[in-house]
């Protein structure tokens, strides 16, 4: 299997240090793994966030493991330039659409959730977020009004093959959970969101057997506070879905502890920790790596046909959080090192 290792920027290498090492054990030689430049380290070296021998490899590879991007020294940078770009052209260039983004609360942790422990307790739910479309990838600008104001707009669209192929993968991952999605929408007040809705009930035909519902984002971002426990798998929009992922990461205790995954059609998948690059925390040791750990365990099980593999490492991780590892996201004093030093002995 080749895998390609994109650190990225700020924390990106140093929690990516700690995933390959847990791979070298549970993997071995099965995995040989190709590095490439992403983010504002790329446009440092390269001038361009997502060089082609990036692209490149992430072509060849069968799976991408990928750090964070985001670095404050190019925030000024125009908009193409800027580092985020590395991940939404991955994400676009190889039709990556469906991002998976799993919010589960190690029993553990339920003191780390900023949510009363008996309501984090509840919180076992997937959100399902388009990631090839909607306003992130419309027409945008800056603009002059008639009266000479400036003016910046983004467009948002979708079309109904859109809708209906993250449809599907929603309703296919709540028929492997437990049969019930809901749809995140704003179609009181959207027609992108009148024909998202539209196109998911039409859809819903093909699957008698999943329990559908309608949500507005208002509300889902407010229930996800109140009763997280009521949500099984989520299908929603690239941007409700980016804001609802974070809401529901610190549900489950720290941003720093959930993985993702990212599908196109054929299951090449790009794995990467919900968390951004931390610049404020680069380089002190103080990052959390498991969440970057468990994407390469969702990388095992999604892309590599390595399920046994996959259950090691989310075994270990929940064995090293029993111990008692924690860092500092999670109240603790571990490095990002030892912490990766507590899942390798639970290994
Ligand atoms: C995420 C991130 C990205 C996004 C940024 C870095 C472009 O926030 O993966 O959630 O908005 O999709
Ligand atoms: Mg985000």
């Amino acid at each position: 299997m080749r895998v390609a290792l994109f650190p990225g920027d700020g924390i990106g290498p140093e929690v990516i240090a700690e995933a390959v090492r847990v791979l070298e054990v549970v993997c071995g030689d099965a995995i040989e793994y190709d590095i490439g430049l992403v983010g504002g380290t790329a446009y440092k070296q390269t001038g361009h966030p997502l060089p082609p021998e990036t692209l490149e490899v992430a072509r060849a590879a069968d799976a991408i493991l990928f750090g964070a991007v985001g670095d404050p020294d190019c925030d000024n940078l125009e908009r193409a330039l800027r580092p985020e770009q590395a991940i939404l052209g991955l994400r676009k260039h190889l039709e990556l659409f469906a991002n998976l983004r799993p919010a589960t609360l190690f029993k553990e942790l339920a003191d780390a959730s900023t949510l009363r422990p008996e309501v984090a307790a509840q919180i076992d739910l997937m959100i399902i977020r388009e990631s090839n479309g909607d306003v992130y990838f419309g027409e945008k600008g800056m603009r002059k009004t008639a009266t000479g104001r400036r003016e910046g707009y983004d467009i948002m669209s979708y079309n109904e093959d859109e809708v209906a192929r993250i449809a599907r993968v929603g309703f296919e991952t709540a028929r492997a959970r437990r049969g019930k999605l809901c749809s995140v929408d704003k179609a009181n007040v959207l027609e992108t969101s009148q024909l998202w809705r539209d196109v998911v009930i039409e859809i819903s035909a093909e699957f008698p057997d999943i329990e559908l519902s309608h949500m507005y984002v208002d509300n889902a971002a407010m229930q996800l506070v109140r009763n997280p426990g009521q949500f099984d798998t989520i299908v929603t929009g690239n941007m409700f879905g980016d804001i609802l992922s974070d809401q529901a990461s610190m549900c489950a205790g720290s941003i720093g502890m959930l993985p993702s995954a990212t599908l196109n059609a054929s299951k090449q998948g790009l794995y990467e920790p919900i968390h951004g690059s931390a610049p404020d925390i680069a380089g002190t040791g103080k990052a959390n790596p498991l969440a970057t750990i468990l994407s390469a365990a969702m990388m095992l099980r999604y892309s590599l046909g390595m399920a046994a593999e996959a259950d090691r490492i989310e075994r270990a991780v929940a064995k090293a959080l029993e111990n008692g590892a924690r860092t500092a996201d999670l109240g603790g004093k571990l490095s990002t090192s030892q912490m990766g030093d507590a899942v390798l002995a639970a290994l």
